[in-house]
């Protein structure tokens, strides 16, 4: 008995210690959750976004999501709605934080769905070959992101922003492939995108 209480006061204080020495290295990284949990201010719970022209985070490719961030933390893609975000994240964050995003679910917003402009951005994707690099369920590989799913608006604007050169640090594939398509193109090309 006398042996037993003996064997746990090491252990026990082991624990403390290991605390103390585990708080100073905890500040400087936060804990993944505790980014997750900014994050999901904008970009929704669960990562499927509820807000306009807020792209959602679930199930992108990961190396879509790591590319991005180191992008917009190097300020080559500025994006002024995250900077005070993205400026403190470490390599490893980044990983950690694509690696969670990659394996979250996509739910598709409420928005409207027009299946007239299904059906004629289904004709643009095949003439444009927009699978040939987000693959043919437009789910996205590499550094090319999942449209399926996504919202509506925020595809709309991105790709009105790679057409009119005004999206900084731009993949500059993805800008030729829609260079000169109308407003009205690109309408459709996302109401498709967002149905797959
Ligand atoms: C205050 C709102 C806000 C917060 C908080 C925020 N973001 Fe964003 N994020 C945005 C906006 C707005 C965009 C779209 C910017 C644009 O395209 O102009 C964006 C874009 C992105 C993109 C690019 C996605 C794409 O499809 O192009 C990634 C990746 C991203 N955010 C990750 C994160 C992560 C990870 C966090 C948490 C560490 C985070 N964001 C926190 C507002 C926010
Ligand atoms: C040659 C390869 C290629 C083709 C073909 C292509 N894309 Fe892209 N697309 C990309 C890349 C790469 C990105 C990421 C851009 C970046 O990093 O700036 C992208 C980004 C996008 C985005 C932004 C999404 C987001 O979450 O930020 C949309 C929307 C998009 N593409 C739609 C399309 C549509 C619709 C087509 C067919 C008309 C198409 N793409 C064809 C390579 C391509």
């Amino acid at each position: 008995m006398i042996l037993k209480i003996a064997s746990w006061r090491p252990l026990a204080l082991g624990l403390a210690v290991a605390g103390l020495f585990a708080a100073p290295l905890a500040a400087q990284t936060m804990p993944l959750a505790d980014r997750v949990a900014v994050c999901a201010g904008c970009h929704g719970e669960g990562g499927n976004s509820a807000m306009e022209n807020i792209p959602s985070l679930a199930g992108q490719p990961d190396f879509f999501v790591m590319n991005q961030l180191i992008l917009m933390r190097e300020g080559v893609r500025p994006v002024e709605a995250m900077s005070s975000f993205v400026k403190e994240l470490k390599d490893d964050e980044i990983v950690a934080l694509a690696d969670h995003f990659s394996k979250l679910k996509p739910v598709r917003s409420d928005e409207k769905i027009d299946p007239a402009l299904v059906a004629r951005g289904a004709a643009l994707a095949t003439r444009l070959r927009c699978a040939s690099c987000h693959l043919p369920a437009l789910t996205g590989q590499q550094q090319m992101p999942r449209l399926a799913g996504q919202r509506v608006d925020y595809m709309l604007y991105a790709m009105k922003a790679f057409r009119d050169n005004a999206r900084a640090g731009a993949d500059t594939q993805m800008t030729a492939v829609i260079f000169g398509a109308s407003d009205a193109d690109l309408e459709a090309l996302a109401h498709y995108a967002a149905s797959k």
